[in-house]
């Protein structure tokens, strides 16, 4: 056997991992007892040690899984030379036994960490009952989750399906034959969209048409035609560019991730309800990465007191499993009927019964005003530690979702950390370090990332390139 089938089975059999699981769930979280073979990231004091260590090469089973990745995969993602094998609550581990402090949450997905028991058990026992079954029969679970999500939210109904880019592609179906059914009469119905600069919806056509990066719609143009792009935060431009007869919808995200952690303002937002109010067009919130309690909020648009017509939602709501939703007022659901939109398997029992333990858990009050905590916690901790650096231009976001927006490139100072063991994203146009950590992650462990990230910051000296 060699070393990737061991890998393989030991992934199939995660008991090989039992007495690290066991360790951490003794209630000494911190304590970290798990050895990496190079270094702790567990103690705050180790930051600069870890920082100074130089990175051993690959092992020969890291390296045996990226080359074979590199030889048989499509080459769409440009991966960390990291294999990861298991994770326990904020920290992952790689094949080698090296631990990582993740603020990255698998991109705002792991929202209770790595392995919670609830959402655990939750999965076993559907699994045991049962996984699949198709849309053509009704079932439990989806069911309960609809109702569920309905009843917390501003919407009168709902749809599933499996991703972020799939809800924003279902929206825009729904928003297109809204504008259909509420004018039967017109010839040409309003079929035109705004998104935002900085704006990030996904990589299918229609969603990819209202992402504003053109790196990732130029090379597989035509996309869906008919969106006007405006400038983030400015409701002059968007009230004269939501034009009657003109613009089916209008997409945008409260708190943009991709884009760069980019905030919207209560007049901005409120600016675009009037204008869609006015012109007869639909308001689409895209929550799929800050929504579900990221902001402290269980939706984001909650902080700023403005209801959409629609909202769609995916990464954390399944705790990791795939999952994408719509959530729509009554007006625009009566514009649909059957067989207008479907799915083989969005909304299976397995996904929606893991999504309901993930909800039980984040929808409680006291889980949210811990998350608001965190966050202005974390952002206290940043600038302490990171303002004053010349290469720190801003730290932004609020709740779990911050950026730090830097003068030059973050690559090397994402790099850095990763070396010393703590894990973070970027964003924006590559000069923004994100941080969407778990929302379950301890103060400790917020000291810990900060500490990291500063201790790592003169990884950016010498390097000039905002590009
Ligand atoms: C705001 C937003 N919308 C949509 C998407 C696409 O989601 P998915 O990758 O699940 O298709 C993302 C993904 O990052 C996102 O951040």
């Amino acid at each position: 056997m060699n070393s990737l089938q061991a890998t393989h089975l030991s992934l199939v059999f995660p008991a090989r991992n039992l007495p690290r699981v066991f360790e951490l769930d003794r209630g000494n979280r911190f304590a970290c007892r798990v050895k990496s073979p190079k270094f702790s990231s567990c103690l705050v004091s180790d930051a600069q040690q870890k920082v100074d260590a130089s990175l051993e090469p690959a092992s020969r089973e890291s390296k045996e899984v990226m080359e074979m990745e590199r030889n048989v995969f499509v080459g769409t993602y440009a991966r960390a030379p990291v294999v990861i094998k298991s994770g326990r609550g904020c920290k992952l581990y790689d094949v080698d036994g090296k631990e990582y402090l993740d603020m990255t949450a698998g991109i705002a997905v792991n929202s209770l960490g790595h392995g919670d028991r609830d959402w655990l058990n939750a999965v076993v026992e559907q699994a045991n009952t049962l996984t699949h079954v198709s849309n053509v029969y009704y079932s439990i679970p989806q069911v309960t989750l609809g109702k569920r999500l309905v009843e917390s939210s501003f919407a009168d109904r709902v749809f599933f399906t499996n991703s972020g880019t799939e809800a924003n592609e279902a929206a825009i179906k729904f928003a297109r034959k809204f504008q259909r059914f509420s004018h039967p009469d017109k010839k040409l119905p309003a079929t035109e969209f705004i998104a935002f600069t900085n704006s990030f919806h996904g990589r299918t056509m229609g969603a990819l048409a209202l992402t504003s990066k053109e790196q990732y719609r130029l090379p597989f143009e035509p996309v869906m035609p008919g969106v006007t792009f405006i400038e983030y935060g400015n409701s002059e431009e968007a009230k004269k560019a939501i034009q009657p007869g003109k613009i089916a919808a209008v997409f945008v995200e409260p708190i943009q991730g991709e884009g760069g952690i980019y905030s919207a303002t209560k007049d901005f937002l409120q600016a675009l309800r009037t204008a869609c109010d006015e012109a007869g067009a639909l308001l689409v919130f895209d929550e799929v990465q800050c929504g579900l309690g990221r902001t402290g909020h269980l939706w984001a648009h909650e902080a700023f007191g403005v209801m959409p017509d629609m909202m769609t939602l995916a990464k954390p709501l399944a705790g990791g499993l795939p999952i994408g939703v719509v959530l729509t007022t009554e007006r625009v659901a009566a514009a649909i009927s059957s067989g207008d939109h479907g799915s083989t398997f969005a909304g299976g029992p397995l996904v929606c019964h893991a999504a309901l333990a993930v909800l039980n858990k984040i929808q409680e009050p006291s889980f949210l005003a811990s998350v608001t905590r965190k966050g202005l916690y974390l952002k206290e901790l940043l600038l302490k530690k990171l303002e004053g650096n010349p290469h720190v231009k801003e730290i932004r976001g609020f709740g779990l979702i911050v950026g730090i927006e830097l003068d030059v490139q973050a690559s090397p100072l994402v790099d850095a950390c990763r070396d010393a063991g703590l894990l973070v994203l970027t964003a924006g146009k590559g000069n923004v370090v994100r941080l969407v950590p778990p929302l379950v992650v301890s103060k400790e462990e917020l000291e810990q990332a900060a500490e990291v990230l500063s201790a790592c910051l003169p990884s950016l000296d010498g390097n000039t390139s905002n590009k």
